[in-house]
């Protein structure tokens, strides 16, 4: 299994990615670190926890980071994940506390280990690898590979005209990280837009185990105003990190727009810098994955 943090607001999405990583095998997972995001950072921590304490797994720590964007407010998102940001769905609470500190945390954890032998999975606006870069910048280069889930290239944003939430969120910290040159893969909605969850596909979820029975919960309640189908965005990062033969990824140059339409990706700008993004998937198949990791 490959080392991992997962960095999280979560969140719906959210959620179901990080049920998939708990369930499978192909995943180490040293730590969750929680960002504000979808919802508060208190919110997000206590959520985390609560995923953990539902399959037995708290001797994973989770560790709480940034209650805030870098230079921003925060953009609030209740009205998609709910008042308790996972749509009201029962959960049991955390036994653990959770720690605080994340970029000090992960420092540590990157420090201990063999460089290069930790991903981090980033699914949430990029504040705690920011504060990560800013304060332990030689730890950081120790991460293996950063797949991030964020912004949009030829799609249309779900903030601005081109940004997305997580980019759009802390702008200057996803800057922060382009500027550092680590290996960084991005999962945009390019793709993630393809990969959608249908009411049924909820069912199918529905005759799995306790993770995928609770992935049901939370993808239904992420439909709403009945539509059709739903994006799963973040489980694409994890989906990548196990299977990334089902992405087409292309090294591209880019830099980030900190001003008209703020998080929004500038291809081959002045200041770009080259990232691999994933721009093509294939849906069946990754749904397909996230559900037999899930069941
Ligand atoms: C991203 O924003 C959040 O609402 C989701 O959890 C996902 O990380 C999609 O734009
Ligand atoms: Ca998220």
């Amino acid at each position: 299994p490959r080392r991992v943090v997962i960095d999280t607001d979560p969140g719906l999405d959210d959620a179901v990615a990080i049920l998939f990583a708990l369930a499978s095998s192909r995943f180490d997972i040293r730590g969750v670190t929680t960002v504000a995001g979808n919802i508060g950072l208190a919110t997000t921590t206590r959520n985390a926890g609560r995923l953990l304490a539902l399959l037995d797994r708290e001797a994973i720590p989770v560790v709480s980071g940034a209650a805030s964007p870098l230079a921003r407010r925060g953009i609030d998102e209740v009205r998609i994940h709910g008042d308790d940001g996972l749509g009201g769905v029962d959960l049991p609470e955390p036994r653990v506390p959770a720690l605080a500190g994340a970029a000090d945390w992960l420092a540590g954890q990157l420090t201990a280990a063999p460089a290069g032998s930790i991903d981090v999975l980033a699914l949430g606006p990029l504040t705690n690898i920011a504060l990560l870069l800013r304060t332990h910048p030689d730890a950081a280069r120790r991460i293996g590979r950063l797949v991030v889930m964020g912004g949009a290239v030829n799609e249309k944003g779900n903030v601005g005209a081109r940004s997305e939430f997580n980019f759009a969120s802390d702008p200057e910290a996803l800057d922060i990280v382009l500027r550092a040159g680590l290996a960084l893969t991005i999962i945009p909605l390019d793709v993630t837009r393809r990969v959608r969850a249908t009411p049924d596909y909820v069912a199918a979820l529905r005759q799995g185990g306790t993770a995928s029975r609770a992935a049901a919960d939370l993808v239904a309640a992420y439909f709403l105003g009945g539509r059709e189908s739903r994006p799963l965005h973040d489980p694409c990062v994890m989906l990548y990190a196990v299977a990334p033969e089902l992405f087409g990824v292309d090294r591209m140059a880019v830099s980030v727009d900190l001003t008209t339409d703020p998080g929004a990706l500038l291809v081959d700008g002045p200041m770009a810098v080259p990232v691999d993004i994933a721009m093509r998937v294939d849906p069946d198949a990754a749904l397909q994955l996230l559900r037999a990791g899930l069941a």
